[in-house]
């Protein structure tokens, strides 16, 4: 854990002020960050390469690299009255006065080795700190400083490479995408356009919310449901309807409602839904005696899909197919539906893939050598800096954020923790004291979800943005239940 936080984000705090922070990083991530999930997908966060598109300002490299005030880590270059000053300073204001070393150096003139600065020398040290400090802000094009943050952004170049590349790769029926990803009408409307007729979906209000669309060519819904009313609204849609069954239960459910078509979901190794292969072929002959139509089979590899491993990932995936291929024998049909983004082009055996996150991706997926590109993030505000002890906060938090594969990232930036509201993050040029390059109160800065689906889910709209402007705005209205 100390790893990922990044001893530099420390560099300059000092005694009981380093402890304290290193406390609120610790409580923070054992609170809000479980670690692995089941899926296998990593929650360490990742680095992305700043989008020229939304980011008006790029990062100084003095700022970013290992530049000069880095050498000078190791060779003190910063001047006595540098020194003087600053911890005559910190006296007054109460810090503790032992300075640490990078902050000194901070401070310090890099260009000079003389052991005086003159008053020109104090000037050009003032202006280039504020320069630092502006080129690190990370700025956004002027139509999306008018919005309201925390608001979620669709760069519209990287989502059409996605739906491409997908398109390129399982054209027409061999991709099924899951509307659970991103739960936007307009969105499935671009998947189709480019091909992909079918859907998955999770929940009902995404059944009848692309049923009434004209999305409902053939909708299949991979969730048991229980519910009378809500198998009822289903059969009722103007739609092709499937639906997954997995017991006696959920098949009687289905054929009550008047629902015609299933598929029989087997457990392939995930602990979720799902029946245990051999009893496939038995509930298949069920489905049917109740008069329902069985497709084939589904069974989903969530365990397997974030193995960051090709030929793990790989390996697993033909594990739990052989166990798919073993119901499939004994319930029939030409529908074999599973895997996910991370298995989209490991998985051999099924006839159509069920991907969701590759339209707008996240950075857990991005660990994954799979050909889509973080197209969605956070675009907030830093509502408040703390240049003492080296950090910046955002007006992003848990509830605007998935956060159950790990921490949100900032370009240029180690998150620290989220809270409700808040995202804390200092610059990975790391510094504690006023000379930091943090952004300032009021900039906006770009957060990069780990998990795209919770992520969406709490939001009302996406802005796409094309070329730094906002083009378009989308209602995520396949939200709820
Ligand atoms: C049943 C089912 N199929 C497929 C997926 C694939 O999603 P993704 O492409 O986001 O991995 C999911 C995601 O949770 C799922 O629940």
């Amino acid at each position: 854990m100390g790893d990922a936080i990044g001893a530099d984000a420390f560099a300059g705090a000092v005694g009981e002020e380093a402890e304290h922070v290193l406390a609120v990083q610790i409580v923070g991530i054992d609170r809000h960050v479980p670690g692995i999930g089941i899926h296998g997908r990593s929650g360490a966060p990742q680095q992305e390469a700043l989008d020229p598109a939304l980011v008006g300002d790029e990062i100084d490299p003095e700022v970013g690299t290992e530049g000069p005030q880095l050498s000078g880590r190791f060779q003190p270059a910063f001047c006595r009255d540098q020194e003087v000053a600053l911890r005559r300073r910190r006296q007054l204001v109460g810090m503790p006065i032992a300075v640490g070393r990078r902050a000194l150096l901070r401070r310090c003139c890099h260009q000079c080795n003389a052991p005086t600065h003159g008053a020109a020398e104090r000037l050009e040290e003032r202006r280039s700190v504020s320069e630092r400090r502006a080129s690190a802000t990370m700025k956004v094009h002027e139509s999306l400083n008018a919005l309201t943050t925390p608001a979620l952004i669709v760069d519209g170049d990287v989502l059409e490479h996605n739906l491409t590349a997908m398109a390129m790769a399982l054209p027409g029926a061999r991709c099924r995408p899951h509307i659970k990803a991103h739960k936007t009408t307009e969105l499935a409307r671009r998947q189709r356009a480019i091909g992909h007729v079918g859907f998955t979906c999770a929940t009902t209000r995404e059944m009848v919310g692309l049923a009434a669309a004209g999305l409902g060519d053939d909708l299949l819904l991979a969730n048991e449901v229980v519910d009378a009313e809500i198998l009822t609204t289903l059969a009722n849609l103007d739609a092709r309807v499937t639906i997954a069954v997995d017991s006696e239960h959920t098949i009687e459910a289905a054929a009550r409602a008047g629902l015609k078509e299933c598929l029989i979901d087997v457990n392939v190794g995930l602990p979720r839904c799902g029946c245990l292969p051999d009893d496939a072929g038995h509930l298949a002959d069920l489905a049917r005696a109740r008069g329902l139509e069985v497709r084939g089979v589904m069974g989903y590899e969530g365990h397997v899909v974030g193995l960051t491993d090709r030929v793990e990932r790989e390996h697993q995936t033909a594990e739990c197919m052989a166990q798919l291929a073993r119901a499939h024998l004994g319930v029939g049909g030409d529908v074999i539906s599973a895997g996910g983004t991370g298995t989209f082009d490991c998985n051999h055996f099924a006839t159509e893939i069920q991907a969701g996150s590759y339209a707008l991706m996240d950075t857990t997926y991005r660990a994954l050598d799979i050909p889509f590109r973080p197209a969605l993030s956070i675009l907030a505000t830093i509502v408040s800096v703390n240049a003492r002890n080296g950090y910046a906060v955002a007006d992003c938090g848990l509830k605007s954020l998935g956060m159950d594969h790990g921490n949100p990232s900032i370009d240029g930036a180690t998150v620290w923790f989220c809270s409700d509201e808040h995202t804390t993050f200092s610059t990975d040029d790391g510094s504690t004291d006023n000379g930091a390059p943090l952004p300032e109160v009021g900039t906006r800065v770009q957060v990069w979800p780990a998990h795209v689906d919770p992520t969406v889910a709490y939001h009302e709209r996406m802005h796409v943005v094309e070329g730094g402007a906002i083009v378009d705005t989308w209602a995520v209205d396949l939200r709820g239940w």
